[in-house]
């Protein structure tokens, strides 16, 4: 098969970026994506396709200038990942000239960067889409756009569609650096663009980012998520998994390290997951954490995990410490082999407490941290008491915990359940309880001890008091010079409540060596 064949029965994408395709090639033909609504039929189809790698990006020439005198405003909703994404689109915005703006009001145009793991997430952006509407009608100049998870879900699209005629531009979480196109066809035209490829998406590297703040910094290691549980969009909206190059993000943290952070969070839907895709070398997630040990970054974390796929390599590695902080984020989602098994978790019970226990015994102190979902359709009594044990078992110092919410499409979704919402929400509340009074013992340990805290600026609640977060993520409050931001600092804890410490300022943390 020839390019033009490949191309045209959908096995590889156009290439698009600017500099890398031969411009003199007309690709319209090709696009199964402008005008055209996604599918999640064919997200499902998980094939072989192979995943293209763009290293230039670069922002059109033709496209330069189109933001000056114009200003944008994004509202980000769910995970880190989507924190993420709002970063690379600002960066794009501002190559193209536009400027940031706080408020709805002062702005040209309007990104709703959206989560559909919930019903409720899904419902606040429509909610919000509702209330961007008079002002559209006082404007109609403005462009609204509606990205993220949301998008690339046929059902949200149509509902867009047929009563949110207020929005100008739909693009999922593949066509990111599509954004200077699909602005430009906004700006065009009188008809909603919608740009969603509901295929696996490539690796674009280089894209411009404006990180939040420069203390802490988000860095992909990979995209998409090939677990499919039973109850989750995720892998139908982030599509297949796939692996930075190790090099590429070595190189992005060893140049964030030198601009001066000092934290690291490595994101992936699965990162142990990480290198499985790569058929030319044997490097995995471990092999990364390794690397990034030896890079003069004072801590490291990352998320989230399966416990599937966290191998002893791993364990291994984590265990020597240094900038690999001792907190590990494992979602665990129940604590019954049956419901793990209709969830599609691929692990029992006792092969996740099996797991806790070889971590553990490589690493003392750590802290463990979980997800946990309770009311799957026809949980028992008895599946929920399970999950109650094995949160003790563990001692979990602090968890994620939710109601099951049917996502469209999803094998979950079209299980008959026979329990009340009533029944689910005492679980939510049981299970909260437990949660609570956990985090308040572990955080109790603290009392006394000198702690190390990465001090990120003012109490969101007290502008006298300085807050920031120790390697296990624990929030400490504590009064010390404005000096020390953006500095590992050593506090006492004089006081612990449930959700964080109270100090005092003991002195700045020295430099220290890096261990190799
Ligand atoms: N309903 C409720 N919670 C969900 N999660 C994922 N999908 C659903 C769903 N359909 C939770 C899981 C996951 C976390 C990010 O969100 O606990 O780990
Ligand atoms: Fe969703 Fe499971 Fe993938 Fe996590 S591992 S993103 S819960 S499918």
């Amino acid at each position: 098969m020839n390019e033009e064949q490949r191309l045209k029965s959908g096995l590889i994408k156009p290439d698009l970026s600017p500099g890398l395709g031969d411009k003199e090639k007309d690709y319209s033909q090709y696009f199964e994506t402008v005008y055209t609504e996604p599918s999640l039929k064919d997200a499902k189809k998980r094939g072989q396709e192979e995943i293209a790698y763009h290293d230039d990006f670069k922002i059109e020439e033709r496209f330069l200038g189109m933001g000056k005198g114009r200003k944008f405003y994004i509202r980000t909703y769910g995970c880190q990942m989507n924190e993420h994404d709002t970063e690379v689109m600002a960066g794009i915005f501002m190559g193209l000239g536009y400027e940031p703006t706080n408020t709805v009001e002062d702005a040209n145009i309007i990104l709703l960067n959206t989560c559909a793991i919930r019903e409720n997430a899904e419902n606040k952006v429509f909610g919000e889409l509702g209330h961007l509407k008079p002002l559209k009608q006082r404007n109609p100049d403005i462009l609204i756009g509606v990205c993220g998870c949301m998008s690339q879900e046929e059902s949200v699209v149509n509902k867009i569609l047929q009563t949110y005629d207020q929005v100008d531009m739909i693009f999922g979480t593949h066509n990111i650096h599509r954004l200077p196109n699909i602005l430009h066809e906004a700006y065009m035209s009188k008809e909603m663009v919608i740009e969603v490829w509901s295929k696996e998406g490539d690796i674009i590297e280089n894209l411009p980012k404006v990180r939040h703040g420069n203390i802490k910094a988000w860095v992909n290691i990979m995209y998409g998520c090939d677990k499919f549980c039973t109850y989750c969009i995720v892998p139908y909206t982030r599509g297949k998994e796939r692996s930075r190059r190790p090099a590429d993000i070595i190189h992005e943290i060893r140049q964030l390290a030198a601009d001066g952070y000092k934290e690291i969070t490595l994101l992936g839907q699965n990162v142990n997951a990480y290198g499985k895709d790569f058929d030319d070398v044997e490097y995995l997630f471990g092999d990364l954490m390794n690397d990034l040990r030896k890079i003069d970054i004072p801590r490291v974390r990352f998320t989230t995990s399966h416990p599937r796929d966290f191998d002893d390599e791993l364990i291994a590695v984590l265990a020597k410490g240094g900038n690999l902080v001792e907190h590990i984020h494992l979602p665990v989602q129940s604590g019954s082999t049956s419901m793990l098994k209709i969830m599609g978790r691929i692990y029992s019970r006792e092969e996740y407490l099996t797991l806790v226990k070889k971590i553990k015994e490589a690493i003392p102190n750590v802290a463990l941290t979980t997800d946990i979902i309770v009311g799957f359709p026809n949980e028992t009594d008895e599946q929920f008491e399970e999950t109650m044990s094995l949160y003790r078992e563990v001692g979990f110092e602090m968890a994620f915990t939710y109601i099951y919410s049917p996502r469209d499409g999803t094998p979950a979704a079209k299980m008959k359940d026979n329990i009340p919402m009533e029944v689910k929400k005492e679980r939510l509340q049981t299970l909260n309880s437990l949660v609570n009074a956990y985090s308040k013992e572990a955080m109790m340990k603290y009392e006394g001890q000198i702690v190390e805290v990465l001090v990120e600026g003012e109490s969101k609640r007290n502008d006298q008091v300085l807050a920031g977060y120790t390697r296990k993520s624990k929030l400490v409050n504590f009064v010390a010079p404005n000096s020390t931001i953006g500095k590992l600092v050593n506090v006492k804890i004089t006081a612990a409540k449930s959700w964080s410490l109270d100090g005092e300022f003991i002195s700045v943390v020295e430099k220290e060596e890096v261990l190799l």
